[in-house]
């Protein structure tokens, strides 16, 4: 007898086979760069058939979904504002109508925005609330209705950020956004466990896509003093976030619901960063010359 988040007997009893998404559909957001691009390429490696959203126009996306069609999986796209909150059900209903049920959503479209908290306007505090958090939770709550309906083993999956669990100095509404869509989905967790559905969040620290390209600061220069502070010395790259993706995706995760997997690098684990006056700590084991210690391009 199979029950809540399992799938029938037989699917994937190998290593290998709980990891596989053949015949499933999955619903990535904010898909057209960065993470988003690698999830869907990392889902459609694993089989999945994909459903893309972004900003209408949002010049990535029919990259992204040349990436999935080359893993010979199919794949929608959709242009959709998700701050737009009350088109969102709307969206979810066409995307099940079209492309049948779904399987598994990633959460995954955010916006930043690097500003003092008394320089902060409503405006800019609603937007990053909304793409970040209410836009989270108006199309879990479409998309998971539907699967409950299609009888589905659902896997809803948020990417939050290391900043949804430690405040960072000018992202006030950023921070409180992410710390909104931890406590969403594990709400979420908790009321969809009766019909299989899990519900979990991927935390990524710092990660080399675009997300900070606007932010009005001298990259070269941030990212070299924020590397020092990641005890793995650099940024991930976004295909180093797509196993964990995997694992909450799949039958590999059929037990984990309400859980956050951050993929930092070691960020959230280091109390002491910044006692510079202190020699840096190193065991004595000698170096991994071959370390990478540079992030690719996202
Ligand atoms: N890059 C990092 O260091 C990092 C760290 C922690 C968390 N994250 C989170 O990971 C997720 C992906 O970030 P990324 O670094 O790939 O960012 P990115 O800016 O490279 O990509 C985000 C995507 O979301 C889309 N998007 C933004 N607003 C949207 C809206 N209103 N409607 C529809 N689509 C919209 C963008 O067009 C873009 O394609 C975000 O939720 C982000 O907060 C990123």
């Amino acid at each position: 007898m199979t029950g809540a988040g399992e799938r029938r007997p037989g699917a994937g009893d190998r290593a290998s086979g709980r990891f596989d998404l053949t015949g499933r559909t999955a619903v990535v957001t904010g898909a057209a760069r960065g993470l988003g691009r690698a999830f869907a390429t990392g889902l459609a490696e694993a089989g999945a058939d994909l459903v893309l959203v972004d900003l209408p126009d949002a010049p990535g996306l029919a990259e992204t979904a040349a990436a999935v069609r080359a893993h010979g999986r199919r794949v929608r796209t959709y242009g959709q504002d998700l701050a737009r909150t009350g088109e969102l059900a709307g969206l979810a209903d066409r995307i099940r109508a079209a492309a049948g049920p779904v399987d598994i959503l990633v959460n995954n479209a955010g916006t930043a925005a690097l500003e003092r908290f008394n320089e902060i306007t409503p405006e800019s505090w609603s937007h990053v609330m909304r793409v970040n958090a209410d836009a989270v939770f108006f199309l879990s709550q479409r998309l998971a209705e539907h699967m409950a309906a299609d009888r589905v083993p659902g896997r809803i999956i948020t990417v939050t950020s290391k900043n949804a669990l430690v405040a960072e100095a000018g992202l006030a509404h950023y921070n409180a956004a992410k710390a909104a869509a931890q406590l969403l989905t594990e709400t979420l967790a908790v009321e969809l466990a009766p019909h299989g559905i899990t519900a979990n969040t991927l935390a990524p620290g710092m990660v080399d896509t675009p997300i900070d390209g606007e932010f009005p600061l001298e990259r070269e220069g941030f990212e070299a003093a924020y590397r020092e502070r990641i005890p793995l010395g650099r940024y991930a790259r976004p295909e180093e976030c797509v196993g964990a993706l995997l694992l909450l995706a799949s039958d590999a995760g059929a037990y984990l619901t309400g859980a956050r997997i951050v993929v930092d690098g070691g960020v959230l684990a280091d109390q002491m960063p910044r006692m510079r006056f202190m020699p840096p700590y190193r065991s004595s084991l000698p170096p991994d010359d071959g370390a990478d210690d540079g992030a690719g391009a996202g």
